[in-house]
């Protein structure tokens, strides 16, 4: 792509916080797997697979995604269970559904969009992830804006607006011809000099262009966010084993966990004993612990039993339900919160042999 010394999209033509920051980034940017080699269908994995989750997590996932499915063809001809396997434990499983459905869309029309507005049409890309693709992959010339890039242009503008207004100020100094790199070395800077506690001001590349940092005041910016009251819900699951294996039922696609396996699973109030449990799975239990699992929008607190009785067993509310070898299970598309439920069975079953 261009150089530091190309001319702005819009505002000051030499703008100092993009040569500082593409100065900087030029040495310094990380080494991670989706740069090394950049195309639409690379980039736009890594995009949603980073939307809500830290890089260092990623990574591996990443790596295993390319190795399964490098193309978007691959994607597309896959069975959705196998790539929801793939996405097992990297939470927010709408991503990967609808991941599937665009690869199907991309692939009937025979081409991937190349523009923001063209990628907007695209399942599951929103604002964010069609200016990232657009800007990496295509080198369109457009400013995006994630967690990172409003907390550095908050700062940088010292203004404690919503995120939305922060578009505006990305888009102020963006460098013509580099505004993937741009995009990056901003994602960059936040994750690891501009960081939500204690910023590292005297060594940010971009000190003297940065009004918060100039005043002393980036802890500042953005302004603390209300604290939302997360509700509590309360689960009860249950391990019927057939020797070795386990009965899974599979979640409607739609909603949370939306077309993950899990151990049947119900509802409950908080207040509810082993005695409701008996009665609602319709067999004799036995409890073997209790999970504590945080979401964004919810806690779960999830009893786990297993059944005393291991044949007639349900398909309870589930369309599909089924037998499934420990080999089986990691064939399919499961939560992490099943995952700590199985792992918490799978011990109580070694407990009680030895
Ligand atoms: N976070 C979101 N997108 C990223 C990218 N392309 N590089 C590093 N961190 C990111």
């Amino acid at each position: 792509m261009g150089d530091a010394q190309s001319t702005q999209a819009s505002g000051d033509p030499l703008d100092s916080l993009a040569q500082n920051l593409l100065n900087w980034y030029d040495r310094e940017r990380r080494k991670l797997p989706w740069r090394e080699e950049v195309n639409p269908y690379r980039t736009w994995v890594s995009e949603v697979m980073l939307q809500q989750t830290r890089v260092d997590t990623v990574i591996p996932y990443f790596e295993r995604f390319m190795d399964r499915f490098p193309t978007v063809q691959h994607l597309a001809e896959a069975d959705l269970d196998e790539v929801l396997s793939m996405w097992s434990g990297l939470g927010y499983y709408s991503r990967a559904r609808n991941m599937h459905r665009a690869a199907n869309v991309i692939k009937a029309g025979d081409r991937f969009p190349d523009d923001v507005s063209g990628l907007r049409s695209l399942p599951g890309v929103g604002e964010y992830i069609s200016a990232a693709i657009a800007s990496i992959a295509f080198g369109r010339d457009v400013a995006t804006v994630d967690g990172n890039i409003a907390r550095v242009m908050a700062r940088v503008h010292v203004d404690p607006s919503p995120r939305k207004r922060m578009w505006g100020h990305a888009q102020t100094h963006l460098p013509v011809g580099r505004a993937g790199d741009y995009n990056q070395a901003l994602m960059d800077l936040g994750a690891r000099i501009c960081i939500p506690k204690n910023p590292r001001c005297p060594i940010c590349p971009v000190k003297t262009d940065c009004r918060a940092a100039t005043d002393g005041t980036a802890d500042q910016f953005p302004p603390p966010k209300p604290k939302r009251q997360v509700p509590e819900v309360h689960m009860a699951c249950v391990a019927v084993r057939d020797h070795e294996d386990l009965w899974l039922g599979r979640r409607p696609n739609e909603g949370l966990w939306g077309g993950l396996w899990e151990l049947p699973t119900v509802k409950i109030d908080h207040n509810s004993n082993i005695s409701d449990a008996e009665t609602w799975f319709g067999a004799a239990l036995t409890e073997v612990g209790k999970i504590r699992h945080v979401l964004t929008h919810r806690v779960i607190q999830l009893r786990v039993y297993t059944s005393k009785n291991s044949n007639d067993v349900g398909p309870f509310h589930y369309d599909e339900f089924g037998r499934f070898s420990k080999t089986e299970m990691g064939q399919v598309g499961t939560s992490r919160l099943t995952e700590k439920a199985l792992a918490m069975v799978l011990q109580s079953v070694t407990e009680t042999r030895s």
